[in-house]
């Protein structure tokens, strides 16, 4: 459709002297003629002076033949498609690398995510985080980008000294402690922590700050207790991606930042584009972003944190991988932190573009009928639970048939990856076991069992030999043509502002299509000529249909 938008804005050009350049094109019903339609003439009546109609009947007479125009209604012009031209075009365009593009070539991008933290175990609150950031990944890579993985992982000192004390107090083995024991021992030891704070005593906190310095000055036993921790720690991070099969190129944590970035700090506060507190702390002012609040990259005792980090991170990445851009896939919640670090970092001379990909929190509806953030008795909900709970429910559906561990696996993540992509990123989803696994609907199994059901046809039909179907007409495949043929166009059209969520819905209105497709369409009972011809396009559908699911980190089982 892009090219004849573009004849289109020259006809406006070349007959009324208007520019007009933003020609868009809606679908329209079944029930009417023509396959899209445009108001544009009614949009440039006033400008042109003339009746809307008559003004399409003289663009219509500008346009070449490729398409059947009619004049609708008050103005609008329709255009109908043949199909076989839709057929042509596929086939023209087809080859293993259908629907990516070179726009970003020779560019670098960063996506960061899934950015888990050490402390405590992979929790469903960096589920989003690594779905959105995955597919950010391969859509990035569908327009041709170059693409780095970062798992900026939460691994900064406090924790460890917490864990430290808590750890002593446990009586537990180092040999045997598991990132679950690790998770509890950290939240008893904070609210020890805080019970101890109320009565105004500090005995446990004082041993935290200890283990802290011991750690800084490399003390043999706190090495080994740090180690050890963050093993355990990583092992468990490494399992749970690969149970949600993603994974990333780099694993450079908050502590490999903490030195660099007080050095930043010191320069910063040498140059006069930071200031120091009367308490030492230090600061960097943003009104000139029309951020009122500065940001604090250092604490008063000296020491670094969150920003501190982050504003070394920014100028590492620049140095080591100029990039373009760098995504930050990281929830709602820290909106404001990243405004102030992006425009610390333009204050600064950061070269690259920054984007705040965030997303809503993963919701629930309570026993009493309340949507809130998703927990469980026991507080935050474990990724593994959920996972291992998908898997339990996804056995039950398919009970009947005979499904290997992996295909379970991959219906069970594919369900809840998808459902991360259902609405706009920035609402909130609601977990909804009925729908997210549900077999009908908008649902990743749904679009996945279309595609097994392509990938069966094409499997009984391996030995069909094809036969010359040039003059097969298309008729009954045509919305399944238009469909397959703005692939490309979506890929492209949604890399500016990540709008991932449209790969979704792209998927669901193929699955539908495909479903309504079989319904009326006999493949293997067909003649030869129609059969192949009929054959030829499910293989585009199935690629297409993968292709589109693979961009949203859906992959297919064998069998469903
Ligand atoms: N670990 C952080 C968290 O869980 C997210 C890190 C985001 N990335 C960053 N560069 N600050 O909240």
């Amino acid at each position: 459709m892009d090219k004849l938008k573009t004849q289109i804005t020259e006809a406006i050009k070349s007959l009324y002297d208007i520019d007009e350049t933003a020609v868009e094109f809606s679908e329209v019903p079944a029930d009417i003629a023509g396959d899209y339609s445009t108001n544009v003439a009614m949009r440039i009546a006033k400008r042109a002076q003339k009746n809307p109609r008559q003004i399409a009947e003289e663009i219509i007479a500008k346009l070449g033949d490729d398409y059947t125009f009619t004049v609708a209604g008050p103005g609008f012009i329709n255009v109908e498609i043949s199909s076989k031209k839709l057929q042509e075009k596929l086939a023209n365009e087809f080859n293993e690398n259908y629907g990516c593009n070179e726009s970003g070539k020779g560019k670098t991008a960063i996506v960061e995510f899934p950015s888990t933290n050490m402390a405590k175990p992979y929790s469903v609150g960096h589920l989003r985080p690594g779905t959105q950031g995955w597919a950010t990944k391969k859509l990035l890579e569908a327009n041709g980008w170059k693409v780095i993985t970062d798992n900026h992982l939460g691994d900064t000192g406090t924790p460890f000294g917490v864990w430290v004390v808590g750890f002593l107090r446990s009586g537990k083995s180092l040999d045997d402690v598991t990132i679950y024991d690790l998770g509890q021992i950290y939240i008893d030891t904070k609210k020890a922590l805080k019970d101890e704070a109320a009565e105004e005593k500090h005995e446990l906190a004082d041993e935290v700050q200890e283990w802290l310095k011991k750690l800084e000055a490399k003390d043999p036993e706190a090495v080994k207790y740090s180690e050890r921790f963050n093993t355990i720690s990583l092992n468990h991070i490494h399992n749970v991606m690969k149970r949600m099969a993603i994974s990333t190129d780099l694993e450079l944590g908050e502590s490999f930042y903490a030195e660099p970035g007080k050095a930043l700090v010191q320069k910063y506060l040498a140059e006069g584009k930071f200031e120091q507190n009367d308490d030492g702390s230090v600061i960097c002012r943003l009104d000139e972003f029309g951020i009122d609040v500065p940001m604090l990259v250092l604490k008063s005792n000296g020491t670094a944190l969150y920003a501190t980090t982050d504003l070394a991170c920014m100028f590492y990445r620049a140095e080591n991988y100029k990039p373009d851009l760098v995504v930050y896939c990281v929830g709602a919640e820290q909106k404001f932190y990243f405004e102030q670090l992006f425009a610390m970092g333009k204050k600064l001379g950061v070269p690259q573009e920054n984007f705040h990909l965030w997303f809503g929190t993963i919701d629930q509806v309570t026993e009493e009928g309340k949507r809130e953030k998703m927990s469980s008795r026991k507080g935050v909900v474990l990724l593994e639970a959920m996972l291992d709970d998908a898997e339990a429910r996804v056995r039950e559906n398919f009970s009947g048939s005979e499904l290997s561990d992996e295909d379970i696996r991959k219906i069970a993540t594919g369900a809840i990856k998808f459902s991360d992509f259902v609405a706009d990123r920035k609402t909130g989803i609601l977990y909804d076991p009925n729908k997210i696994f549900a077999l009908t609907g908008f649902s990743g199994p749904f679009c996945q069992y279309a595609d097994v059901r392509l990938r069966r046809i094409l499997e009984k039909n391996k030995d069909f030999v094809r036969v010359d179907f040039s003059d097969y007409d298309f008729e009954a495949e045509k919305e399944l043509l238009i469909c397959l043929n703005k692939f490309p166009e979506l890929v492209s059209s949604i890399v500016e502002k990540l709008e991932l969520h449209k790969i979704a819905g792209y998927c669901f209105e193929l699955a539908q299509i495909l479903n309504r497709y079989y319904e009326k369409t006999p493949i293997i009972q067909a003649d030869d000529k129609e059969r192949s011809a009929r054959l030829w396009l499910v293989e585009k559908a199935d690629y297409v249909l993968a292709k589109a699911l693979d961009l949203l980190g859906v992959e297919i089982p064998e069998k469903m």
